[in-house]
């Protein structure tokens, strides 16, 4: 129990995750459980972020990271257990979800670009939308965050004039427009060409040195090992282990866990590529690219 008293905020403590939650804690997952028809892909998920807390997600391919981080703003629903962003349960029938998503940015491994509108218009459209703001004002934010990443001077492009490391930059400036008080992240640099990776990279550390609430499912382990205020290491649908990165990267406690890094570690590993085999068998038929349209704005 905290002896904390109330009112005091809780220091920060990764080492004691599920711990009561303090009415400044960002997510709290109580007992996620989530089921695909008979297949229960997550089994139990407790899980604090603080305010102000990066915390990467690894494991293998099919572990549940994305389903994790899509019932996180309920574009899965849970089977069983609780979400609360903020202090509000969004598994609650009752609950503005459009509303809590409006606080909540995300950035996929797909873009999900609008190809016909430029970077800054991607920026204002759901600002406009959804925020309500005025055209001028939304155009000033979109250009500051365009800054932000470095595109300053790339609002007029059209994404097919991008690479996609600029695609994925102006879609966290168009996340980061809409003021939101958490990001997730899904596998943002897991589709970029190896030189492009670290531009994207070098944004997300800017935004974790400024204090942005991240939830990271990455496979980019010297930047989990870097950034990262506490890393998750998930396999079959449950938490193995979770502590900060030196421990879970550099000393597991868990077998699985050390089978998992050896092979994505490991180049003499007996088999390197086993990981990334089964993850682009996965995602052969991807469906985590996709946004629905009510937190993307018009198809
Ligand atoms: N919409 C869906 N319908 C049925 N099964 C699904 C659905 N989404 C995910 N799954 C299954 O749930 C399991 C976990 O998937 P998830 O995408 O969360 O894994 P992951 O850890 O993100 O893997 P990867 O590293 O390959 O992205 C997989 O077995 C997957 O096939
Ligand atoms: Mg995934």
């Amino acid at each position: 129990m905290s002896t904390t008293p109330a009112g005091t905020p809780r220091p920060h403590d990764p080492a004691r995750p599920g711990t009561p939650e303090d009415p400044s804690d960002v997510v709290v997952v109580r007992d996620l459980h989530k089921s695909f028809g008979d297949v229960e892909v997550l089994k139990g998920i407790d899980l604090t972020i603080r305010r102000g807390e990066v915390v990467c997600v690894i494991g293998p391919s099919g572990s549940g990271k994305s389903t994790l981080l899509r019932c996180v703003n309920l574009l899965e629903e849970p089977t069983r257990g609780s979400v609360l962003i903020e202090g509000e349960d969004i598994t609650d029938p009752d609950c503005d979800i459009d509303e809590v998503r409006s606080r909540l940015g995300m950035v996929f491994q797909q873009f999900n670009l609008f190809p016909h509108l430029t970077a800054l218009q991607n920026c204002v459209l759901a600002q406009t939308n959804v925020l309500r703001r005025g055209k001028a004002e939304a155009e000033k934010v979109a250009q500051h965050n365009l800054e932000r990443v470095g595109l300053g001077g790339r609002g007029d492009a059209h994404p097919a004039q991008l690479s996609g490391g600029q695609q994925q930059r102006v879609a966290i400036a168009r996340a980061l427009s809409m003021n939101p008080d958490l990001m997730l992240f899904d596998e943002p640099t897991s589709a970029l060409d190896p030189e492009l990776v670290g531009d994207v990279l070098s944004v997300m550390r800017l935004l974790a040195k400024e204090g942005m609430t991240m939830m990271v499912v990455t496979h980019e382990m010297a930047f989990a090992r870097d950034v990262a205020d506490r890393v998750i290491f998930m396999d079959g649908g449950v938490i193995v282990e979770e502590g900060e990165p030196s421990r879970v990267i550099g000393a597991p406690e868990h077998e699985r866990t050390r089978a998992f890094l050896q092979r994505v570690l490991d180049p003499t590993h007996v088999d390197p590529g086993a990981e990334d085999r089964k993850y682009a068998e996965r995602h052969r038929t991807n469906v985590d690219g996709i946004v629905p349209a009510d937190i993307s704005g018009p198809a």
